[in-house]
């Protein structure tokens, strides 16, 4: 890839519709996301067939603006790159399909890039007036620098909505799976305790705010999976406790829970200090899990470096407790991108594209969306 200057970027795997213009040396020009939270919002989740059909209505319109935005013409545009799994399949079909067709109208070479390793690389991309995050020796701070990046091969935690993973990441596009949920992922497990709360959604950020208020020692919640010979995350079981926590509150609360009323009017009557309380321990169960199997991977493959990265890499007790371990192991440096990559954007799709071959030409337009894609699978066709 020589003349042009930006790869233009498409994200649709979830409920963000994101279109990105990302220079060769990783500097964001545009990363443009165009939220459906409210859409979603009274369903609890994401509903995918809502959610394709709004990315249908956004996808161009994104793009337009972006480029309009940017001053970029399709002279200027060296590929175009696109998510093409793993992620809801209506979904990704739209971000496909569009890429896909702008490619071949535009005689562009399409890259084909893997959401997870986009994650991956968010701590690579350089920012306007934004910085990514460094923990170390105790202190958690801005990185003023673009260049100061972390180094390979490091350790990559990715906690999202969709996904809990532990990846060697051996350069921006080798990687070796270590760890993975079991069953829901980080972000997930935030989403339904907050639901049983009645908090509302996204529960990630709520529970955030309310926790950094609370006492996480008044309702203890075990971290799971911490056993060292259980290479694997698990959260399902952190759902199940918190609702059986809430049946013991309401108990003590005279609140009478056999009428079958749904969770969220049931916690209508919880007391605000009992909702601090409780998302204290929640949170410190879940922070305590995640950093807890990254210490001892860390330690057992003699790695300094660790990214966190994905939705749930916002949270503030995650970094806090991510500050504390690097006072307590003077080796270690955790890496945090700037939230804006963090949740799921078009940028880390573009900065990614730059270092992978696009599609052969004959084959382009037969790329396919793929709901399920192990990191470093073989590209589909
Ligand atoms: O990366 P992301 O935007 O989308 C997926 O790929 O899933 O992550 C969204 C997830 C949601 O589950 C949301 O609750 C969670 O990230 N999240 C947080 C925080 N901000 C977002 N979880 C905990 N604390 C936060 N501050
Ligand atoms: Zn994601």
């Amino acid at each position: 890839m020589t003349d042009s200057k930006y790869i233009l970027s498409i994200e649709s795997s979830c409920d963000e519709t994101a279109v990105a213009l990302v220079a060769r040396d990783g500097t964001v020009l545009i990363n443009d996301v165009a939220s459906q939270i409210d859409l979603h919002a009274p369903f609890g989740g994401v509903v995918p067939e809502v959610a394709a059909r709004r990315h249908i209505e956004v996808c161009l319109p994104l793009i337009e603006q972006a480029m309009h935005d940017g001053g970029v013409g399709w002279d200027e545009i060296e590929a175009v790159g696109v998510t093409y799994g793993p992620g809801l399949i209506g979904c990704l079909l739209v971000g496909v399909e569009t890429a896909k067709t702008l490619a071949w109208i535009h005689h562009k070479p399409l890259v084909a890039v893997n959401h997870l390793g986009g994650h991956l690389y968010a701590p690579f991309l350089k920012l306007n007036d934004a910085e990514h995050l460094l923990a170390t020796r105790g202190e958690l701070k801005s990185l003023t620098d673009r260049n100061e990046q972390p180094p390979y091969p490091h350790l990559g935690l990715i906690v999202s909505g969709g996904h809990t993973s532990l990846v060697y990441v051996a350069s921006p596009t080798e990687y070796e799976t270590i760890a993975q949920t079991r069953d829901d992922a980080a972000g997930e497990a935030y989403d339904k305790a907050a639901r049983l709360m009645g908090l509302g959604y996204p529960g990630g950020p709520l529970i955030d705010k309310l926790a950094t208020e609370g006492n996480p020692e008044r309702y203890t919640f075990t971290p799971p999976m911490l056993r060292r010979d259980k290479p694997d995350f698990s959260f399902s079981g952190l759902k199940t406790a918190m609702s059986v926590q809430l049946k013991k509150v309401y108990a003590e609360l005279g609140v009478d829970t056999d009428q079958g009323q749904p969770a969220e009017a049931l916690a209508e009557q919880l007391p605000d200090d009992v909702l601090r309380d409780l998302c204290a321990g929640f949170q410190s169960a879940v922070v305590e899990a995640l950093i807890g199997k990254c210490q001892y991977i860390l330690k057992d493959r003699r790695i300094n470096d660790l990214v966190i990265t994905g939705g749930v890499a916002c949270n503030r007790g995650l970094r806090a407790r991510a500050a504390q371990a690097t006072s307590a192991h003077k080796w270690l440096n955790v890496w945090f991108p700037h939230p804006s990559v963090c949740t799921d954007n078009a940028a880390m799709i573009g900065g990614l594209a730059w270092h992978l071959d696009p599609v052969a030409d004959d084959e382009a337009l037969r790329l396919a969306a793929r709901s399920s894609l192990p990191l470093g699978g073989p590209l589909a066709v």
